[in-house]
């Protein structure tokens, strides 16, 4: 289902260095696997999508089904790992202006993200667009205590309560966090909101096969179990601690060995723009897995051909610490020809020519340009743009995201970091308990 090609690192990397990796990567598994590695506690995703299919998913799909026969719009409320992963699916499964579509094309009901941000503006342009509108709310956090969903929810529920009431509000209200810590937690049980949990043993960026994702897909009409088996069948793909036959540890061992030849920037690189929301979920997992004590590869992404005319001159020619992993479907969903015209546009030697092969020309070209300009480039690419074959993507970045965080030395499953700008900000709010600026 997933195919990994290494053809444009010829002269950056060479045969050998990627075998003799073979043995730290065995070890590293096998700590994995034994549950023997920094951040152990939080392993839980290595096996969730196989155990998930076997404990059943009816409780996710009987709250979408009631929320999807009598909303117009849900609102998810998260931000990090609490919404990355459900926007991604959403925006890999359902056509580009959904919201926009007649509700019985879209398949559910209109979905917004919020509780992301901090900004008025966007709050205010929200509320705008929700009113006269049946509205529910998944608040999704698994601490319960992140500040920018809270203030998101309690903007959101303040507006429920005057347009709805208190009694009603508490019937829209989905909450998705911790089974027993948090003020999310704590606030669920006293309004009696229908809760579903984050087990404890998944990180944020490692929950989008949680009901974390899985609610807010099954709400817009995504048949979740084609995602978790697409996923539960990547668990067996990339569950061998033989580097030869895992392509996942394979692609963690290729990026180590360019960040120690100073291609210290990673860009992802895609040609739909369906992909926007898959590479901020994957520069999330992979920017706060690495990113700490002083290492990491920088995350970045560009959306092809748009960017080719932005970003693509510093890539072909900019300063030279960059590599790129192209994200490929090799099938698209619908097939669209440039049609012929009697007109003088240059353009006639394309006349009856699909747009996908052409836009797959495109990217055979940047990736030949780009390796020649000193851009190592690697190809992983799927099938389809299904549910199956996003499931199967998820957890192919998981499993290499964690082995990568291994071989550079680092504990993938913490973000210590993050706290940093809180607690300054804490003290600028004036939060009790914090020490004023
Ligand atoms: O990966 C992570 O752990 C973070 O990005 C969190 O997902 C993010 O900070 C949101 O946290 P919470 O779900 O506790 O509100």
């Amino acid at each position: 289902m997933i195919v990994l090609d290494r053809t444009h690192t010829t002269g950056f990397l060479d045969d050998e260095e990627l075998t003799s990796a073979a043995p730290v990567v065995s070890t590293l598994h096998q700590h994995l696997v034994e549950r023997r590695v920094p951040g152990a506690d939080y392993l839980g995703w290595l096996d969730l999508a196989s155990r998930t299919l076997a404990a059943g998913v009816a409780d996710i799909e009987e709250a979408a089904q009631r929320i999807r026969d009598r909303a117009d719009a849900l609102v998810v409320i998260g931000i990090g790992g609490s919404y990355l992963g459900a926007r991604a699916g959403c925006e890999w499964l359902k056509p580009a202006y959904y919201n926009q579509l007649p509700k019985a094309q879209r398949g559910g009901p209109e979905i917004y993200f919020f509780g992301n941000h901090i900004s008025a503006d966007a709050a205010s342009d929200l509320l705008d667009v929700l009113q006269g509108k049946q509205v529910y709310v998944n608040v999704i956090s698994k601490s319960g205590t992140t500040t920018e969903p809270a203030i998101g929810f309690r903007v959101l529920r303040a507006w429920m309560q005057q347009t709805y009431g208190e009694a009603e509000t508490r019937q829209r209200i989905v909450a998705t966090t911790d089974a027993a810590k948090g003020a999310l937690r704590k606030l669920a049980e006293e309004e009696g909101y229908q809760t579903f949990v984050i087990p404890d043993d998944v990180g944020g960026r490692y929950s989008v096969l949680t009901p974390v994702g899985l609610l807010p897909l099954s709400v817009i009409g995504v048949d979740v179990r084609e995602l978790l088996e697409g996923a539960a069948w990547a668990e067996t793909a990339f569950g061998t601690g033989a580097l030869a036959d895992n392509l996942a540890y394979q692609y963690a061992v290729m990026r180590n060995a360019l960040y120690r030849k100073g291609f210290v920037t990673e860009v992802l690189a895609h040609f739909e723009p369906s992909l926007h929301s898959f590479a901020e979920w994957w520069k999330q997992l992979f920017g706060e897995s690495e990113g700490k004590n002083g290492k990491g590869i920088f995350p970045a992404s560009v959306g092809y051909t748009t960017d080719l005319h932005s970003m693509g001159q510093f890539i072909q020619e900019g300063y030279r610490n960059l590599f790129e992993t192209f994200v490929h479907i090799e099938r698209t969903r619908r097939v669209v020809r440039v049609p012929a015209a009697e007109v003088d546009d240059g353009l006639a030697y394309l006349a009856g020519k699909e747009l996908a092969w052409i836009n797959d020309k495109a990217r055979q070209a940047t990736a030949h340009a780009h390796a020649e300009g000193g851009v190592p480039n690697l190809l992983v690419q799927v099938q389809d743009q299904s549910a199956r074959s996003l499931g199967a993507l998820f957890y192919f970045f998981e499993r290499a995201c964690a082995m990568s965080g291994l071989l550079m030395g680092v504990n993938p499953f913490n973000q210590p970091g993050v706290e940093n700008y809180k607690q300054k900000m804490f003290a600028l709010l004036g939060k009790p308990g914090t020490a004023q600026a």
